[in-house]
């Protein structure tokens, strides 16, 4: 994995939005996957300001969301279908029928599941791939113990993923205790991966996915495997890494910097 680190939380979004202008002018019917929380937001808010302010086109564009929590409607305030088009969709010139994410009300899971696989599939596969992380290490929904080869399906969130995840609810109650995600798999057949990570509350999960073993209980570490995986963080989300000074050297001397 190639570990980007930024001053800042502002500077760490402009280098993953750039990541994606880069996909887009190589590719401008790119495939891109989609992440929400709060982590990725700033890189949405970016790529508004690039769209509204140079014309970054987004026509020719397809999205695939990670998840979507099970039993929220698409109108439902804490519903990723909402998330999305407040903080990006909304904003952008993406055609409503191009942008995927798993509905949360389907009454048959597995035959959704199935589909949309083959959707993403049958539109090529994923380009770009963002990702956040959870404070227990996972991609998606895929809580500790996910099957690094999983696909989309329905999964039971973990405590800890309640107890994070609480904050956008009235109550913890609220918080749903299943997700449609994709799979660890589905996330690594991705062409490249931008995994991003902000505050030092994610110092042990970056520090275990990029510097730990590739192990279950921590699912972004699968993440090792993949050829074309950049992590993005800050200072406060790179503090629990050993390698830092390294990582800085390869930032600092690329083939082809100045
Ligand atoms: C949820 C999402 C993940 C996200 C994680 C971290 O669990 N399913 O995709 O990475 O939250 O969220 P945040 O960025 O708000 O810390």
């Amino acid at each position: 994995m190639e570990v980007l680190i930024y001053d800042n939380y502002d500077a760490m979004c402009a280098a993953a939005a750039a990541a994606v202008v880069e996909t887009l002018n190589a590719k401008p019917n790119a495939v891109l996957g989609m992440a929400t929380g709060s982590t990725p937001l700033g890189v949405y808010r970016e790529l508004v300001r690039l769209h509204r302010e140079e014309g970054l086109d987004f026509s020719q564009v397809t999205t695939f969301n990670l998840d979507e929590y099970v039993g929220l409607g698409p109108n439902h305030p804490q519903s990723y279908h909402r998330f999305m088009r407040e903080h990006f969709f909304d904003h952008v010139n993406i055609p409503p029928q191009n942008v995927y994410i798993p509905h949360g009300t389907t009454s048959n899971a597995p035959a959704f599941c199935d589909w949309y696989e083959q959707r993403i599939k049958d539109c090529g596969g994923i380009d770009l791939q963002i990702l956040g992380i959870g404070t227990d290490g996972h991609i998606a929904f895929n809580e500790p113990t996910s099957s690094l080869g999983s696909r989309t399906r329905i999964k039971t969130l973990a405590k800890q993923t309640i107890d994070d995840n609480a904050r956008f609810f009235d109550n913890r109650d609220d918080v749903p205790k299943y997700a449609i995600t994709m799979g660890v798999g589905t996330i690594l057949e991705a062409r490249q991966i931008a995994l991003l990570a902000d505050g030092s509350k994610k110092a042990a999960a970056i520090a275990s996915a990029v510097e730990g073993p590739i192990t279950s209980m921590i699912t972004a570490s699968a993440l090792q495997w993949h050829a074309n995986t950049q992590v993005y963080v800050d200072t406060a989300a790179a503090g629990a890494l050993t390698m830092t000074d390294y990582y800085r050297w390869i930032q600092d001397h690329k083939p082809g910097a100045p």
